[in-house]
C-alpha cells in the first residue's frame, strides 16, 4: 500500500468523515434555481407559475465565490464537481464558471446536468472551457409524452440536437437521465433503450422520487428499478456490471450483445445512503448534506463577511462531521410529508 500523502491534504487535518464514516467525494453545485422547463415531477407549472419568486441575483453566489468554495471542498477530498440548477444553462456566461472550476487542481471529473435545451449552441463553448462530460435529462422520445412531462412547448428535436452537439464537442460519454413515472412514460422504457444503444449513449433510468414537496409524489407512481430492468432485458438481454466506484448511485448492466451499458437509479426500492459521498451547494450558498434535507448550512454570509479560507473550511468540516443523513433508507409513509428543500434548489 502506498504511504505517499495526498499533496492536496498537506497542512490540513485530513478529509472529514461524517458520523457514519462517509467522506465527501462529490460536490454538486447549483448555479441557479430557475429553469426554462416545468417538469411535472420537479417544478409543476401550477405551482411554479409566472408569479413564483425565484432568488434575486444579489442572493446568488458569483462565479468567483463558487470557485473559492469549490476549491476548499477539493482540498477536503472532493474529486468530482457537478454543475446543476434548476437548469444551469439559463445562467449567463456558464463557460466562465467552467473555466474557473477546471483550473482547480485535483478535480478529476467536471460535469454538468442539463435538460439539453441550450446545448446546441453551448456544448462547444463548454467543452472549450474545460467541461469533461454532460448528463442530459430526457424522459421520452415521443414528442407528446416529452412535452407533457417537461411541461413546456418545445420540440423534442431541440434536445436531441443538443445531445448530438454535446457528443460532437467531445463531452463524452454522454449520459441520459430518464425519470420513469407509472402510467406516464412507461411505454418509453424500451424505445429509449433502443435509441441509446444505437447511438452509444449511457441511459440511466431513475425511479421517481419524493424529493421536495411540490410534486404530489405517491408510491404508486414509482416503477421499481427491477421492473424496468426486466422490461429492457426482455427486449435486449442484459448482465450485471460491477460499480465504477464505491457509492455510485446507478446499478449498471451491460448488453450481452456488446452494445454498451445502462444504469438504474433505484433510490426508492434500493437506497444507497451507506456510501453517500455527495455534498450539495445551493445557488444562494447553502451547504446541504442530503437531497432530502430541510435546512442547509449558510456559507454565503461568512464568505461575504470576509471569513478566510481556514474559517470557511472549519464551517464545512463541522457541517459534514455532524452529518448522519440516510433519508432514503429511513423512508416511510410518515417521512413523505416532512418539510424539505425542493430539488430545483439543489439540483438533484
Ligand atoms: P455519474 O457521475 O455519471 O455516475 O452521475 P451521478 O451518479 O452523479 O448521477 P447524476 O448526478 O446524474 O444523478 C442522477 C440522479 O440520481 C439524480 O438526478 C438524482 O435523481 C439521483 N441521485 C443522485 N444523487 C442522489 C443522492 O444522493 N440521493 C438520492 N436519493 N438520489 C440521488
Ligand atoms: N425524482 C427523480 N428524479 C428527479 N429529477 C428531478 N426531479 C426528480 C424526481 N422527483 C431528476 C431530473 C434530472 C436530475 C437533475 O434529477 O430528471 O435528470
Ligand atoms: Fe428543470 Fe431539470 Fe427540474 Fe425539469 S428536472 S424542471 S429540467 S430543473
Ligand atoms: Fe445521500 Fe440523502 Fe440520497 Fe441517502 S437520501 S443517498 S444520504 S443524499
Amino acid at each position: 500500500m502506498s504511504t505517499t500523502p495526498d499533496p492536496r491534504l498537506q497542512g490540513h487535518a485530513g478529509p472529514p468523515r461524517d458520523r457514519l464514516g462517509r467522506l465527501p467525494r462529490d460536490l454538486r453545485i447549483s448555479v441557479t434555481d430557475r429553469c426554462n422547463f416545468r417538469c411535472t415531477y420537479c417544478m409543476p407549472a401550477e405551482i411554479f407559475g409566472r408569479d413564483f419568486a425565484f432568488l434575486p441575483r444579489s442572493e446568488i453566489l458569483r462565479y468567483e465565490e463558487i470557485t473559492r468554495l469549490a476549491g476548499i471542498f477539493v482540498r477536503l477530498g472532493v474529486e468530482k464537481l457537478r454543475i446543476t440548477g434548476g437548469e444551469p444553462t439559463v445562467r449567463r456566461d456558464l463557460p466562465d464558471l467552467v473555466r474557473q472550476l477546471a483550473s482547480i487542481e485535483g478535480v478529476r471529473d467536471l460535469t454538468l446536468t442539463t435538460n439539453g435545451s441550450a446545448l446546441r449552441t453551448l456544448a462547444a463553448p463548454l467543452a472549450d472551457a474545460g467541461l469533461h462530460r454532460v448528463t442530459v435529462s430526457l424522459d421520452s422520445l415521443d414528442d407528446a409524452v416529452f412535452r407533457a412531462m417537461s411541461g413546456i412547448d418545445m420540440p423534442l428535436a431541440r434536445v436531441l440536437d443538443g445531445i448530438a452537439a454535446a457528443r460532437a464537442a467531445g463531452l463524452a460519454p454522454v449520459k441520459i437521465n430518464m425519470v420513469v413515472r407509472r402510467g406516464v412514460n412507461e411505454a418509453s422504457i424500451v424505445p429509449m433503450a433502443r435509441w441509446a444503444r444505437d447511438a452509444g449513449f449511457i441511459l440511466r433510468y431513475i425511479e421517481y422520487m419524493d424529493v421536495g414537496t411540490a410534486n404530489g409524489w405517491r408510491l404508486d407512481d414509482v416503477v421499481p428499478g427491477a421492473e424496468i430492468i426486466a422490461l429492457v432485458d426482455a427486449a435486449f438481454p442484459l448482465e450485471d456490471l460491477q460499480p465504477n466506484y464505491a457509492g455510485e448511485v446507478a446499478n449498471r448492466f451491460r448488453y450481452l450483445d456488446g452494445a454498451g451499458e445502462i444504469g438504474v437509479i433505484a433510490s426508492v426500492t434500493a437506497p444507497f445512503c451507506g456510501a453517500c459521498s455527495r455534498a450539495r451547494l445551493s445557488a444562494e450558498g447553502e451547504l446541504f448534506t442530503c437531497l432530502f434535507a430541510a435546512h442547509g448550512t449558510d456559507l454565503r454570509a461568512p464568505l461575504r463577511s470576509g471569513v478566510d479560507d481556514a474559517g470557511l473550511e472549519a464551517r464545512i468540516r463541522a457541517a459534514w462531521g455532524a452529518r448522519d443523513d440516510r433519508y432514503s433508507e429511513l423512508r416511510s409513509a410518515s417521512t413523505v410529508n416532512l418539510p424539505r428543500v425542493e430539488m430545483f434548489a439543489i439540483g438533484g
